[in-house]
């Protein structure tokens, strides 16, 4: 997408570019590249932090930082983060009727998913999706809560609006007698307008990681409205959700719900018991953090097979590809690991990978993938060693190659897999449907849920390390 901006004598487009969606991932320090556009029209001068994150071909070819961007005169940019598949959900859900519409809203770190739901037939008659517009102020939960102990309140206002204006979109007039909202503990505090401290220190454990029940007068539209109360830790109510869409705890053998993201969630369930811990990854499934890293959207490779013996991209919407994001990425080491342009320790027997023309993976890109998986293994290892079955949450893994994933040590081999969608909006949906029996249900799954710490176990550290080797692995 192209944006022309006009500058403000003296004044940094970072602000333009910011309104009009532009992430800054790191916040706008100059560290990370992820918030780079392409000028097709006009100037904007080389700085010292671009001269540090753009190679020389990416400058010479226009390439900039949004975050240090300054012009004298209009310009035009291109913008890469922009169209990303975001996952919503019509399944069928039972409906215990009553009169007039709700919302479901699954808000996560990156993106926003809203339906407008029948409350009596249980229908949904509409969703609105987006990025979440807090990603301008960072882009993993980490960053966001520095962001809100900085400037608190702000972040809140900004989530509060954009989803006030998708609910008006929505529900284009008709009163909304109930909003359900589902997400993880940051979103919970910084929607409802909680004290983020406590998620910004050890242990990460929050006094209101409650139920958020929010009076008309805090939310810009007239319906009651319910954040569902967060599992545990960084475990938040999107697993909760999704715990009540797949039936996870009915079952007599254990299995697992696995949200892969900047921050892994694993809820392990049986009809006994319910234990739930995260492990941070890092942005790198998101693309965070890679040089050519971009969101799955419209030219990012999502895909990498082999043929003729080299590797073979495929790019979202069929054209060159001018990024890679978290599935290809995934794909594209696993391939590059066949072919033997990568050793199981993580080096690479030559300079870059190439996958096309203008897109490669360099020595620290692989690095960062082997953090991030590394991370979500161990923490595996030390969650999931009885599971049947791994049940995979959320975008990332519905779009990822199992192959892959299995190739390079960050699935396990013995375990059934199986992606799920986005069971947290299906979740909220069904809870918003079910009025009457609502309380006992989320209250039966908190009664036998137990957190658990992976960080403070002794033998996090070790597990993990070994788990940043890029080979297969069994949890058995
Ligand atoms: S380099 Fe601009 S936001 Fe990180």
């Amino acid at each position: 997408m192209r944006l022309t901006l006009r500058p403000l004598p003296g004044k940094s487009l970072a602000d333009q570019l910011q309104q009009a969606g532009v992430e800054f991932p790191c916040g706008g320090e100059g560290i990370c590249g992820g918030c780079r556009v392409r000028v097709v029209e006009g100037e904007i001068p080389v700085t010292e932090s671009m001269r540090m994150q753009l190679s020389e071909k990416e400058l010479r070819d226009g390439w900039r930082l949004a975050c240090s961007a300054m012009a004298s005169a209009p310009v035009t940019v291109e913008v890469e983060q922009w169209s990303v598949r975001v996952l919503a959900d019509d399944a069928m859900v039972p409906v215990e009727p009553r009169r007039g519409w709700g919302a479901a809203v699954d808000l996560g770190t990156t993106t926003v998913a809203a339906q407008l739901v029948n409350l009596e037939t249980g229908e949904v008659e509409g969703i609105e999706t987006a990025l979440n517009a807090q990603a301008r102020f960072g882009a993993d939960v980490m960053s966001r809560i520095q962001y809100e102990l900085r400037e608190p309140g702000e972040l809140g206002v900004v989530i509060r609006g954009q989803i006030g204006a998708m609910l008006a979109r929505l529900a284009g007039g008709r009163p909304l007698e109930e909003v359900l909202l589902a997400g993880n503990t940051a979103m919970h505090h910084l929607f409802c307008g909680l004290d983020v401290a406590p998620l910004a220190a050890v242990p990460f454990l929050s006094p209101h990681a409650g139920a958020q029940r929010l009076e008309a007068g805090s939310v810009p539209w007239r319906a009651d409205t319910l954040f569902l109360p967060c599992l545990g830790g960084f475990v938040g109510s999107d697993l909760l959700a999704g715990l009540v869409a797949t039936q996870l705890d009915k079952n007599q053998d254990s299995h697992v719900l696995f949200d892969i993201g900047t921050n892994g969630e694993i809820v392990c369930a049986s009809r006994s018991s319910v234990r739930c811990a995260s492990t941070a990854a890092g942005p790198a499934f998101e693309g965070g953090r890679i040089r050519q890293g971009m969101r799955a959207g419209e030219g990012a490779i999502d895909h990498v097979g082999i043929e003729g013996g080299r590797l073979a991209p495929h790019a979202i919407g069929g054209g060159e590809p001018r990024g890679v994001c978290g599935s290809g990425l995934v794909d594209a080491v696993a391939r590059a690991l066949d072919l033997g342009i990568i050793l199981a320790s993580g080096r690479l027997t030559q300079g870059e990978i190439a996958l096309a023309d203008a897109v490669s993976l360099t020595q620290s890109d692989v690095r960062q993938l082997q953090l991030a998986k590394g991370a979500m293994a161990a923490g595996l290892k030390m969650m999931a060693g009885e599971a049947r079955r791994l049940c995979l949450a959320g975008a990332f893994g519905n779009y990822l190659h199992l192959l892959g994933a299995r190739r390079i040590g960050l699935l396990p081999e013995d375990v059934e897999v199986e992606p799920v969608g986005n069971a947290a909006l299906r979740g909220a949906r069904l809870l918003l449907l079910s009025p009457s029996s609502r309380e006992e249900r989320v209250g039966g799954i908190l009664s036998v849920t137990e957190h658990v710490e992976l960080a403070a176990d002794a033998r996090f550290q070790d597990i993990f390390a070994e788990s940043m080797a890029l080979e297969p692995y069994r949890l058995r």
